[in-house]
């Protein structure tokens, strides 16, 4: 085992987080963005904020998300590339939702190499398919901030974000069939980049089967000691 890493440490390294629609990547991404001042960049969020611009590419990306099918690589590489170059260098970066193809994986590191970043290290939450549509099939989630929330929380119950004020909905691919697409999607396209990870020594895998605060600090744990 490696020493333990201090904040300042981990402030400057990067991570994406990978795992099954529903795991808790944008859950676990508020945790750690705080706990480690990491910039957080979702390239769900992003390609959302897009969409509601009236133009052909909003149009676009609006149709491809509702109906839970992935972005295409050039698309999405163009849009976080330019992400990537304003970000601030000071700080690591955690992507949530990116890679999601080997083709993106690739591209995402050749990138990270081209702008004297340290390559990520992936963050992999695993759920079963029946907990991520049972999560996905009851969660509600803001339209501003994005924050993602159970039924159970007070935003929920009453539409308000407790985060800002935004308003707390179920979002549009959040049906059955956008939830079955997507998780298809995952095992097919996004699960077999693991091993990638894997070759390369940077994969640290968090059982994502536990409460919020139990993966929470797992992975606090995995990352502090890899
Ligand atoms: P994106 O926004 O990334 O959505 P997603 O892939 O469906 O992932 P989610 O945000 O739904 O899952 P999450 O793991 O963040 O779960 P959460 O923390 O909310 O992408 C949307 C679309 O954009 C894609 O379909 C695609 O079209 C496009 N896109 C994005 N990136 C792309 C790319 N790289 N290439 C091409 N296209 C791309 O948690 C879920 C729920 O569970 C919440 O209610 C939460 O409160 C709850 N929860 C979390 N953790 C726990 C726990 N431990 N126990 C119980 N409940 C929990």
């Amino acid at each position: 085992m490696g020493n333990t890493k201090n904040n300042t440490e981990l402030t400057l390294q990067n991570f994406v987080m990978i795992g099954p629609q529903g795991s808790g990547k944008g859950t676990q991404a508020m945790f750690l963005t705080k706990t480690y001042n990491l910039q957080h960049l979702s390239s769900g969020n992003l390609l959302r904020q897009i969409s509601t611009i009236p133009s052909p590419l909003g149009q676009k990306i609006k149709n491809l998300i509702d109906n839970g099918i992935l972005v295409p690589d050039e698309l999405l590489i163009e849009v976080f590339h330019n992400e990537l170059q304003a970000s601030d260098r000071t700080r690591g970066l955690l992507i949530d939702g990116t890679p999601r193809t080997l083709k993106q994986t690739q591209i995402l590191d050749q990138i990270f190499a081209k702008e004297n970043l340290a390559l990520p290290k992936a963050i992999n939450i695993n759920i079963s398919r029946q907990s991520a549509i049972d999560r996905l099939t009851k969660r509600h989630t803001c339209t501003k901030c994005q924050t993602p929330y159970l039924p159970s929380d007070i935003s929920s119950t009453t539409g308000i974000c407790e985060q800002c004020g935004g308003n707390v909905v179920i979002r549009s691919d959040d049906n059955i069939e956008a939830i079955t697409q997507r998780l298809d999607s995952y095992y097919k396209e996004t699960e077999p980049i693991l091993d990638y990870y894997e070759k390369s020594s940077r994969l640290i895998k968090i059982n994502g089967e536990q409460s919020i605060e139990d993966v929470s600090a797992e992975i606090k744990k995995a990352i502090e000691n890899d």
